[in-house]
Order: structure tokens, then sequence, then C-alpha cells
């Protein structure tokens, strides 16, 4: 017998406005064309005024637990991924916590490996999970990406998007073998020697700003399908899997082109990968909990189907995980 993190229920926000490729071109030097062919999107979600990171987690996590028929106390830990907390302290998670009415004193804390960060909270829980430490986990995914773009760079503000996404993982028992429910491996790296290709050039111990977000996009783009493949790969290994067996790839939404170089490289079918970027396009860190709410909603997703994540992002950090839901 060993503890497994079993998916019970997910959830997504994203904010009201929307805001259109023809939008973006009255403002800056681009045009819906570009943006459709070199990145895969067609539109983007952005916060109203005052709509803070912890508002859309709040709303995503609310409905994972209407999903799972669980109340704020029944949450054992909160870890929530972002690299656009509210403030630099306290956490987040701490905020989101204090929203939802937590009032059972269960842990709470944010982690940051930027468009990694769900699948590092993920493996965060599942291990909290497993060692016993506590039953039930929040898992949330949630950005303000728009407040840390530069709108006169044409070559990222047109890439991403806001929102927030949430998983809820209760302990479970298994028999140790892919045929168990739940979280079955995760497996996460980074590289720091790579920081120069995706960084934000501001902080509080740096200048004391928030800074603003850079890329090489063309050297991301190298990085991605390689590392991204590359882990994909362990993590059908580290479980005895083919990719023929994979029911649903939901990968990081960073690109069409890197989403569909990764899956050709896997083998797995365009059928079976689940494409939100057209209308998210990329939220750092809660893309994957997002992609996740919606194949659940259009019931594509179903109970005993594995589900392969894969994410990378600043850092560089990447990682991916299996769950048969
Ligand atoms: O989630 C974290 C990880 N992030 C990623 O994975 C992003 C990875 N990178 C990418 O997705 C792609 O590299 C981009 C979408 C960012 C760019 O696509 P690309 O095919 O690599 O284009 P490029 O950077 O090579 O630029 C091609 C041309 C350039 O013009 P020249 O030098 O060829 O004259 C750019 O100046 O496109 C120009 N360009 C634009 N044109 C219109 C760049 N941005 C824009 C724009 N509108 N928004």
């Amino acid at each position: 017998m060993v503890r497994r993190s079993i998916v019970a229920g997910v959830g997504a926000c994203l904010p009201e406005r929307i805001v259109t490729n023809a939008e973006l071109a009255r403002r800056i030097d681009t045009s819906d064309e570009w943006i459709r062919e070199r990145s895969g999107i067609h539109q983007r979600h952005i916060a109203g005024d005052g709509e803070m990171t912890s508002d859309l987690a709040t709303r995503a996590a609310e409905k994972a637990l209407a999903a799972a028929g669980m109340g704020a106390d029944d949450v054992g830990i909160i870890v929530l991924a972002t690299s656009t907390p509210d403030e630099t302290f306290p956490a987040t998670a701490t905020v989101v916590q204090s929203k939802l009415g937590c009032s059972n004193g269960s842990m709470g804390f944010d982690v940051q490996a930027v468009c990694s960060g769900f699948v590092y909270a993920l493996a965060t829980a599942d291990n909290f999970l497993k060692a016993g430490q506590v039953d039930t986990a929040l898992v949330l995914g949630a950005e303000t990406f728009s407040r840390i773009l530069d709108w006169e760079d044409r070559t990222t503000c047109v890439l991403f998007g806001d929102g927030a996404g949430a998983v809820l993982l209760k302990a479970g028992d298994g028999k140790g073998s892919s045929d168990d429910r739940g979280v079955l491996s995760t497996h996460l790296h980074s590289d720091g020697r790579l920081h120069d290709l995706l960084y934000v050039d501001g902080g509080p111990s740096s200048t004391g700003e928030v800074g603003l977000l850079r890329m090489e996009g063309r050297e991301v783009f190298k990085h991605a399908v390689t590392k991204m493949s590359e882990v994909t790969v362990e993590a059908l290994e580290a479980n005895g899997l083919d990719a023929d067996e994979i029911d649903w790839f939901v990968p990081h939404q960073a690109n069409r082109r890197i989403i569909d170089g990764t899956a050709r490289k896997l083998g797995i079918t365009g059928e079976r990968v689940v494409v939100t970027i057209d209308q998210h396009a990329n939220t750092s860190a809660a893309s994957i909990p997002l992609a996740l709410s919606v194949a659940v909603d259009d019931e594509r997703i179903q109970q005993g189907n594995l589900v392969l994540l894969e994410a990378m992002g600043g850092g560089l950090t990447w990682g991916s995980g299996i769950i048969r839901w």
C-alpha cells in the first residue's frame, strides 16, 4: 500500500476583460496575423484595476473546493505557484487562505518557478501528502503577468495573459503501480546559468522596484522543445509507460509551435493534446491548471485517464508529472 495524491476537484478563473490581438495592434506595432502565426495566440484575459493574483486564485480555489464537495477548513496545505504575488510578502497563499475563510491553522506558502511553477507546486503538495503530513492539498497556479509586462516591447507583451487554476488533491491508497489513481510521479529540474534568457529586471533586493519581464524569445524556444521532450520521456520511463498510453497531454501553454513540436517528438497526436493558448495566451504558472480545468469541464478528461503535464520557464526551470485522474 502506498499513499497517493488523488485529484478531487479542479477550478479556474479568468478575468472578465478580453484583449484581442486586433486591440493590441491598435496600440503597438504588431498584427493579429504575426501573433497568431508565431505563437498561436488569438486573445488573452487581462485583470481589471484592483483585481489581484489572490482574487483570481481564490475564485479558482472556491470552484475546486465546490467540485470536490469540500469546505475551506478541509484544506491541509495551500501551495500557490506565482511570479506575480500581491505583495513581496506575505505569501499570496496566505492571502488566499484568508479570503477562502480557512480558520483551521493549516499551512500555506508560495512556490516560485515561473512558468514551471504549477508542476513544482504539484510536486511539493504531492510530497507533503505522501509523507502523511496532510490529507488534503490545494495546488494553485495564479498570475497577473500583465502587471510585469513592458507594454512598449512588442516581442514580449503580446504573449502573456492573466488567470488562475486550482487542483484539489486528497490522500488515497494505491498499490504503487501505474494503475493507481493519483499523481504517479513528478520530475523537476533547473539550470540557473540560463538566467539571462528570461527574467524580470527588478526586485526587492536588487532595484527595490518590481521590474519588467525580459526574454530572449528565440533562445528560450530552442531550449523549450528539447528540455520539455526530455523531461516528459523521463516521466514516461519512470512509470514504465509508453506515449501511446497517455490519454491527455496537457503542456504549459507558451507557444503553439512549441506545443506541437514537443507533441510530435513524443508521438502524441493532436487530438490528445489540450491546447488553450489561443484563448488564454501564456498565463505562466496558471496555464496548466487552467487547461486541466477546461478539459475536465468539457468532459475530455475522465476518471482513470492518464494525463501527462510538462512546463518550462524562467530560471530556467522545467518539469513534468503524470497523473492518473
Ligand atoms: O513561458 C515561458 C517560456 N517562454 C517561451 O517559451 C517563449 C519562447 N519563444 C517564443 O515563443 C518565440 O520565440 C516568440 C513568439 C517569442 C517569437 O517568435 P520567433 O519566430 O522566434 O520570432 P523572432 O523573435 O525570431 O522574431 C521574428 C521577427 C523579428 O523581426 P526581424 O528581426 O526578422 O526583422 C521581430 O522583430 O518578428 C519581429 N517581431 C514582431 N513583429 C510583429 C517580434 N515581435 C513582434 C510582434 N509583432 N509582436
